[in-house]
């Protein structure tokens, strides 16, 4: 992980042994990664003006990029990037500044902006726009650039977004078992 992982001002990233990241990634600064979660080829994830915390069993799927906003008089905190628990991030998207609760979904190509914040239990359709400081209400399925409030998920829906976690925990396993 020696081209991986690097660190900012001093500050290296604290990533749980268990969790698996692709050698193409890039990691860098106040990141920390809990037990299980994975991060799949050429994501890009950037501590360097605020910090970025994923949670347990989470996976960052390839191509997408995380980012922050730095602290300022106006906005003393910045825009950290909290993502929580059996999040699944599609391939290729933007996370900037936002706050993920638990067993969400992010489809693929979604843009999630600074100050947005989504509650547990939603589903974020592939391609969405969220623009900045929304709050995306639990268990409801999103769509849209911008985007709009589509309708309330259904029990199949709401099963899958924590499976699509178990499954990428199986599969980052796997990965880990072929590198050993
Ligand atoms: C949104 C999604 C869940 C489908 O929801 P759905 O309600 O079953 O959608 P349907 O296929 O029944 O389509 C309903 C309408 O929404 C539209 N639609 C579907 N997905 C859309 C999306 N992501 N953005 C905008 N509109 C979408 C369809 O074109 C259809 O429009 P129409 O009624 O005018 O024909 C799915 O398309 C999606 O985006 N999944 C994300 C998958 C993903 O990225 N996974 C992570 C990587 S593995």
């Amino acid at each position: 992980m020696k081209n991986t992982v690097g660190s900012f001002k001093g500050i290296f990233p604290s990533i749980d042994k268990s969790v698996y990241i692709d050698a193409s990634c890039r990691i860098v600064g106040d990141v920390k990664i809990e037990k299980d979660s994975s991060v799949w080829p050429l994501v890009a994830a950037r501590g360097d003006v605020n910090k970025i915390r994923i949670g347990a069993r989470s996976n960052i799927q390839d191509g997408s990029v995380l980012h922050v906003t730095r602290k300022s008089e106006k906005n003393p905190d910045g825009f950290p990037l909290i993502i929580g628990d059996d999040v699944t991030v599609g391939h290729k998207c933007m996370l900037h500044g936002c706050q993920l609760g638990n067993r969400i979904l992010v489809g693929m190509g979604a843009i999630v902006m600074d100050g947005v914040v989504v509650e547990d239990d939603v589903f974020i359709g592939a391609g969405t726009l969220v623009p900045p400081n929304k709050r995306l209400e639990s268990g409801f399925l999103y769509v849209g650039n911008p985007m709009q409030k589509k309708r309330p998920l259904n029990d199949a829906e709401m099963a899958f977004l924590k499976q699509s976690a178990v499954n990428y925990v199986v599969l980052k396993d796997e990965y880990l078992e072929e590198a050993n």
